[in-house]
């Protein structure tokens, strides 16, 4: 046996793989133990995961009807995805932008063609996608309006949601969000979502360079504006000469039931921010879209990312998109979201008492006699696994790849559990 010292940095490989107890509770237990309590997940330690469906670590199967927060909407481990993944990493995967690449100009053109703007910037989370909007409206706004410098000012919609950084915390109207995270951004205010009225008067102050907006809000309970908000956004937009701003981080990418929620009014924003499903769920990436009198304004060495535009990340949106529009996923989104809001509609009002969404971007709001949270693991104790939020809301997100008899499945295990609550079981 040898008798060196253990080198400083070595990890006992053994201990690391051995867990004590039961395989699930031994993930929790590990998350727990080692991890930051930043989050609080539905118990369940999930192993595998193919198309709509995920397996636990004991090998039983559910249907996911998160997806990830959106971002799985091609299905888990897509083997298209999965071979552009492999093939670019065995090939080529980070350069850094301090060198071209033989990809992220095929990437630039595709994506820039396919959403019929002049650039894209790429950038990994979608919360660096929205701090990349706020500061190329900034330069927007001292360059072309001619904004006082550091006046600049940026309306967002109350219940936005786009990320945890300081940033977009400093606009968040919700306390866990941003108590005890001061002090905050200056130059952001928010307005009701969802009120033109208060957008027009908002955007009368000449500061205003930008406004930020979810074409629904997804992490506020999946909140549908009515219809024509966007198209009037789009008014006010231009007749007060500021930017608008689509935030289709979560929107986006056939989730609604077209390849853009904006599609769904004909608008097109000065940016659309996208990110999640741009990568299938494979990777972080995202992207900012604008034309040349918006997207110049930043200039050469004014902003990066290292990993931004990489050309493993560049291969595997341009295939996730492809993915897309060969399956017609819009398509499916659409006319599955139809048929799950038609039979959730049917469910007893007295648990269920909202039901509202757009393509497979839906979600129930449940009555507050009864715990949310607890419809969610009733749901996985019957195979189907969802997220509550607030409180009383869960949304139902599953991969835009559901088949219909899927999807008929689906809706049995959601409606014999909600009936277990209303029968009070
Ligand atoms: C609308 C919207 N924007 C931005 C984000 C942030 O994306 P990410 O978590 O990839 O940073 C989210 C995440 O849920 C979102 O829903």
């Amino acid at each position: 046996m040898s008798t060196a010292a253990k080198p400083e940095y070595a990890v006992d490989q053994i201990a690391l793989k051995s867990s004590q107890g039961a395989p699930t509770q031994a993930v929790f237990d590990r998350e727990d133990k080692f991890g930051a309590h930043n989050y609080k997940p539905i118990p369940v330690a999930l192993a595998r995961g193919e198309g709509v469906f995920v397996w636990d670590v004991e090998g039983k199967r559910y249907y996911d009807f998160l997806s990830a927060y959106s971002a799985v909407s091609q299905g888990h481990c897509h083997p298209r995805i999965v071979q552009a993944l492999t093939d670019q990493a065995k090939t080529l995967a980070l350069t850094s932008r301090a060198f071209y690449s033989n990809v992220l100009g095929e990437y630039e053109e595709f994506v820039t063609k396919l959403f019929g703007y002049d650039k894209v910037l790429p950038m990994n989370t979608g919360n660096e996608g929205g701090e990349t909007a706020c500061k190329i409206a900034r330069q927007w706004g001292y360059k072309v309006k001619k904004i006082p410098e550091n006046q600049a000012k940026i309306i967002f919609a109350e219940g936005n949601y786009w990320g945890g950084t300081l940033a977009a915390i400093s606009i968040s109207s919700e306390p866990s969000a941003f108590k005890g995270f001061g002090p905050y951004m200056r130059g952001f205010d928010a307005i009701p979502y969802n009120d033109t009225a208060a957008l027009e008067k908002a955007l009368q102050d000449p500061n205003v360079c930008a406004f930020f907006v979810e074409p629904i809000q997804g992490e506020a309970g999946v909140v549908v504006p009515d219809e024509g908000y966007l198209t009037k956004v789009r008014e006010l937009c231009t007749k007060y000469n500021v930017l608008f701003i689509a935030d289709e981080v979560q929107t986006g990418l056939a989730r609604t039931g077209k390849m853009l929620c904006i599609d769904h009014e004909g608008v097109r924003p000065d940016m659309v921010i996208l990110g999640k499903a741009l990568s299938g769920g494979f990777y972080p990436v995202s992207a900012i879209l604008a034309n040349d009198p918006v997207m110049l304004c930043l200039e050469r060495g004014t902003h990066g990312s290292t990993y931004g535009g990489n050309p493993l990340g560049c291969k595997v949106a341009m295939t996730a998109l492809q993915v897309l529009i060969d399956e017609k996923l819009a398509e499916n989104a659409d006319r599955m979201g139809k048929k799950l809001r038609a039979s959730l509609a049917d469910l007893p009002k007295d648990v269920v008492s909202v039901v509202r969404g757009k393509g497979l971007l839906n979600a129930i709001v449940i009555n507050p006699k009864y715990d949310a949270w607890e419809v969610c693991l009733r749901l996985r104790n019957n195979g189907l696994l969802a997220k509550s939020t607030h409180g009383d809301i869960i949304r139902f997100a599953p991969p835009l790849t559901i088949t219909e008899e899927q999807m008929d499945e689906c809706l049995r295990i959601i409606k014999g559990t909600i009936m277990s609550f209303a029968q009070g079981l």
